[in-house]
């Protein structure tokens, strides 16, 4: 049983508290929800969280050991696998290149195969076998997404982060991502952290969630208790945040951006 500890993290940008005093926890085996406005700070708690950036305060802890300030490739080799809110694939690589990438650094590949991870069956797991040859940038918007997936699970790791992957899904894609979801968490075990702004997807997959509003956690709790939390209702659920609550697609040339 693993544990990933977030305690009292501050971080600014200039004048602006993206994160202040911020506290959250995963154990293994856990689907934790982050939700929160735009500009709430998740995805800077995710990127403190896997060392992309240093904390200004608090503490970053995987089992007791600080992994903040430690560097996002000392990070993944710690266990902290990601996917990004702007999709980043290889996009001229095939489906199969842009998992082979991932298992290209010997130290992940060793734990990879301890683990009994293979490219065959992250393609299966994921459902994008017949996908494999395809590049990465023809292939439907809610693939991509499930190959970013499939190419941090690569590393084998003991938590994922992941930062709007239902984001400008349809319905049919968000439901084959729950499943995938879960599956991950079934079969791997691993922890999940997971940001959207589809709130039935979260509260539909997540055990607990936590919920934040200018870089502040504001409640914590399981979903039936966060949807009646009132200051949730007035921040998020209610007035400004309704609108909030279907993220749009990505424009067109967010997705012609892929290399
Ligand atoms: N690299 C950065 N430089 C300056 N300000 C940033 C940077 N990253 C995030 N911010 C600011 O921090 C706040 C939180 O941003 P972010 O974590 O992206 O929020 P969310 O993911 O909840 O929408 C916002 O006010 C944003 O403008
Ligand atoms: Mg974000």
């Amino acid at each position: 049983m693993a544990r990933l500890e977030v305690e009292r993290v501050s971080k600014h940008f200039g004048g602006v508290y993206a994160l202040r005093d911020v506290s959250l926890y995963c154990e293994s085996g856990e689907i934790v929800g982050l939700i929160g406005p735009n500009g709430a700070g998740k995805t800077t708690l995710l990127n403190v969280i896997s060392a992309a950036l240093p904390v200004d305060e608090g503490t970053v802890k995987l089992d007791g050991q600080r992994i903040d300030g430690t560097g996002p490739r000392n990070c993944a080799l710690m266990g902290i696998g990601r996917t990004f809110q702007n999709i980043r694939l290889f996009g001229r690589l095939s489906v199969r290149q842009n998992i082979d990438v991932a298992f290209s650094s010997a130290l992940t590949h060793r734990k990879a195969q301890l683990k009994g991870v293979t490219v065959d069956g992250l393609l299966a797991f994921m459902n994008l076998t017949a996908s494999q040859h395809r590049r990465a940038r023809e292939l439907p918007y809610g693939q991509q997404r499930r190959l970013e997936i499939a190419r941090a699970l690569a590393l084998a790791p003991d938590f994922l982060l992941l930062d709007e992957p239902a984001a400008g899904m349809n319905e049919a894609e968000s439901e084959i991502l729950i499943g995938s979801v879960r599956a991950v968490r079934d079969q791997s075990g691993c922890g999940i952290i997971v940001i959207d702004h589809d709130l039935r997807f979260i509260m539909t997959v997540c055990e607990r969630i936590n919920v934040m509003h200018m870089g502040g956690m504001i409640a914590h709790g399981p979903p039936e208790a966060i949807q009646k939390d009132p200051r949730v209702v007035e921040v998020y659920i209610g007035g400004r945040g309704r609108a909030q609550s279907r993220a749009k697609r990505p424009p067109a040339e967010a997705a012609a951006a892929i290399p």
